[in-house]
């Protein structure tokens, strides 16, 4: 009978993903010169096409200066355009809806100068229990800061729509993780985005885990507004820019929002007038003047999900994660994430004694980086780009072997 390994190798044949377009970095441990890297739900890998693209605008800048605003190949002025496109396909946005920008938690804070707006008992908001920590302390310096107690706004909830069922008349915002990160589940965006607003709520979603992991439609579901990051799936670099969301029923309303100089119109930015003329469409969220070297990078990744297409990538992705579970199943290690594939995106989450201790072992001894998460989840991401079958056994037999010890 085959074994695993030539299974894997097999399946890797037949269903080859994209790994020769990115940096794999090199192993520091085990038989494999190269990392079985799992940890793209954390820092996606680089792309090879992205150290071309930012010399590029090096070189602009060089041999421009100041000039590049305009005169770059790719001019630093309307930069941001080059991403709205691709960014919105991925989101399933409308072009107007959607603006990349900032990082993910300082674009959160700037949805909910507009979108968290208290009022009478209408105060609560709902985040998930295992919320991320930058979105609890985001939400609670939202309730602190419109002078209310955190304590009493802020409701964590296993359950959002039970809780929006019991509080809805008290719900101001339901904000919740598109994908947890704990546990890898995939939330249902479109029946809780339904049931908080049908309770009067407005719904945001943290999408970090989810965008360029699950096919996404935000438009067509009506959400009220969304941000993400790009260092993770989006494979863009350490901190690398974000992205927003904000549904077109909103883009054009009377809103408060902070502003600055991206804030108007790009006609009307270099008249110099001490009142702007927001446009109706998510740039009006932006502030200041994007960070082209940052930008460049997301311009590059955005570009292979479009060549590649987000629905080839998530069936891959469930055969990928299929796949893992399918080892992981025979060691008796708990996978906590649902076995649904309908229900998670490439992430599991294994619960184990010693996560941090594991992970350690696992790249200093096998060459395999998952990651862990207080107080006990190893988390392992087989992302469908540039992940392996391969990949998937090396981690699995390394975990077996460890875990037996
Ligand atoms: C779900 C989630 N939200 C927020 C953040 C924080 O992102 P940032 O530091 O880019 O604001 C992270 C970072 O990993 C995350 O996983």
């Amino acid at each position: 009978m085959e074994d695993m390994e030539a299974r894997a190798h097999r399946l890797d044949a037949e269903d080859p993903g994209h790994r020769d377009l990115f940096h794999v970095p090199p192993a520091e441990g085990g038989d494999y010169p190269e990392t079985a890297y799992l940890a793209g739900n954390s820092l996606g890998l680089q792309p090879r096409a992205v150290r071309h693209e930012l010399l590029e605008e090096l070189d602009a800048w060089a041999r421009l200066g100041v000039e590049g605003h305009l005169e770059a190949d790719r001019p630093w002025l309307p930069y941001h355009e080059l991403l709205r496109e691709p960014a919105a396909r991925l989101v399933g946005a409308l072009p107007d809806e959607t603006v990349v920008m900032n990082s993910l938690t300082v674009n959160l804070h700037l949805l909910m100068v507009s979108f968290y707006r208290p009022a009478g008992e209408r105060t609560l908001i709902v985040v998930e229990d295992t919320a991320f920590p930058s979105d609890s302390y985001a939400v609670r310096s939202q309730a602190a800061f419109h002078g209310l107690d955190p304590d009493l706004t802020v409701v964590r909830t296993d359950d959002p729509l039970a809780t929006i069922r019991e509080h809805g008349d008290r719900i101001a915002l339901v904000m919740l993780g598109g994908v947890n990160y704990l546990t890898g589940e995939l939330m249902d965006i479109p029946a809780i985005t339904a049931a908080g607003q049908a309770a009067g709520a407005i719904v945001g979603w943290d999408l970090a885990h989810a965008a360029g992991n699950v096919p996404l439609r935000l438009h067509e579901w009506g959400v009220d507004f969304a941000a993400w990051c790009s260092y993770k799936y989006l494979n863009s670099g350490p901190g690398a820019v974000a992205g927003a969301f904000v549904h077109e029923r909103h883009t054009g309303a009377d809103l408060p929002r902070f502003e600055g100089w991206w804030s108007t119109e790009p006609a009307t930015r270099f008249e110099m007038a001490p009142v702007s003329r927001p446009p109706r469409s998510a740039d009006a969220w932006q502030v200041s003047n994007p960070p082209i070297l940052a930008m460049s990078p997301v311009r590059a990744s955005l570009e292979l999900f479009d060549k590649v297409g987000m629905t080839a990538l998530r069936e891959r992705s469930e055969r990928l994660t299929a796949f893992l579970q399918s080892l992981l199943d025979p060691t008796g290690v708990a996978v906590v994430t649902p076995r649904d594939p309908a229900r998670r995106g490439c992430q599991l989450s294994l619960r184990v004694g010693d996560a941090g201790g594991l992970s350690k072992t696992l790249r200093h001894r096998y060459g395999v980086i998952a990651d862990s998460r207080e107080p006990d989840i190893l988390r392992l991401a087989p992302v469908p780009l540039y992940s392996t079958y391969h990949d998937c056994w090396r981690a699995a037999a390394a975990i077996a072997r460890e875990e037996k010890a």
